[in-house]
């Protein structure tokens, strides 16, 4: 009997450099995509996908994220008693409940290895997954519900891959792909940021991942790879061969909110698939297409 996937990592450490100074006082996780920060966006994909136990692995100037998942229970009775049932629903939304919500600080900026490495007492024994929140996934089925839909059938390991540009391979963790069925591609090894010309293939890890608690012991081994960090690529290509390892080619689109462009671009993909807005922003967009 398979272990569900009941916790999820959040590595939202990042000093957010390229989008100061919007991101001098508020953590980068909390900009919005039109009105829900990136992290609630994570958050609900999470839950979608079954996830009850979050673990945000943070750092120094975080503190708004600790707030925005808190219940608060001023602004609550305010919208109570003022009858803005709408927006009291708006809010508790964003609330986790007490013992479900784990803050873990990575101390030095050692990598994505290591931010997840943070989470290892939470995580014991148990399967699990991590969401960057830089990544925003729009499609008709939550990445990572699509991802555990798949653990259920394959077990082991899993990451989400999508095609990219060769040129581009430098950015990513990439795959050298097995046995390809077309959504499911066993995974034979990965390299973190090869150059085009030394990449396995094109195909590049986003980042949503399942993974078994082993790769916690890799990660307590502290290599260094590329770029000098702790990678977290690096420890899970050490499960390959131990462990099942496919990469999934997920159903629909990422929007990389890591850049000022890609962000922008997710904001008004974002803003398309809402009711409440959608027409306005065609009709805006079409006024500066000109
Ligand atoms: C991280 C991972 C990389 C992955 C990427 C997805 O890189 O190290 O393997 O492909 O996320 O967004 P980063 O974007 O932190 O440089």
């Amino acid at each position: 009997m398979r272990k569900p996937v009941r916790k999820a990592v959040f590595p939202v450490a990042g000093l957010g450099t390229r989008f100061l100074p919007a991101t001098k006082a508020i953590p980068k996780e909390m900009l919005p995509l039109v009105d829900k920060p990136l992290l609630q966006h994570a958050v609900e994909e999470a839950r979608e996908a079954g996830i009850e136990e979050f673990v945000f692995v943070t750092g120094g100037g975080k503190r708004a994220i600790e707030d925005h998942f808190d219940a608060d229970n001023e602004l609550n009775s305010f919208l109570e008693t003022r009858g803005n049932m709408e927006a009291l629903a708006v809010v508790r939304e964003t609330e986790i409940s007490p013992g479900k919500l784990f803050y873990t600080r990575q101390q030095q900026p050692l990598g994505l290895g290591h931010a997840v490495w943070c989470a290892r007492a939470v995580i014991g024994n148990d399967p699990f997954a991590i969401i960057l929140p830089d990544d925003y996934v729009l499609s008709n089925k939550p990445c990572l519900k699509q991802m555990v839909e798949a653990y259920q059938e394959v077990g082991g390991n899993i990451v989400a891959v999508e095609n990219v540009p060769r040129e581009h391979t430098n950015r990513y963790g990439i795959l050298k792909v097995g046995y390809d069925d077309g959504r499911l591609v066993v995974v034979e090894g990965m390299v973190e940021k090869p150059k085009p010309e030394e990449a396995p293939s094109t195909l590049s890890i986003i980042g949503r991942y399942i993974l078994q608690p082993e790769v916690m012991d890799i990660l307590s081994l502290r290599e260094r790879g590329a770029g000098g960090e702790i990678q977290l690529t690096d420890s899970m290509a050490k499960l390959i061969g131990r462990q099942p390892f496919h990469g999934l080619r997920f159903e629909g689109i990422r929007h990389d909110c890591g850049g000022k462009v890609g962000f922008l671009e997710a904001t008004i993909a974002h803003a398309l698939t809402r009711p409440d807005m959608a027409d306005k922003v065609r009709e805006v967009l079409r006024k500066y297409a000109s």
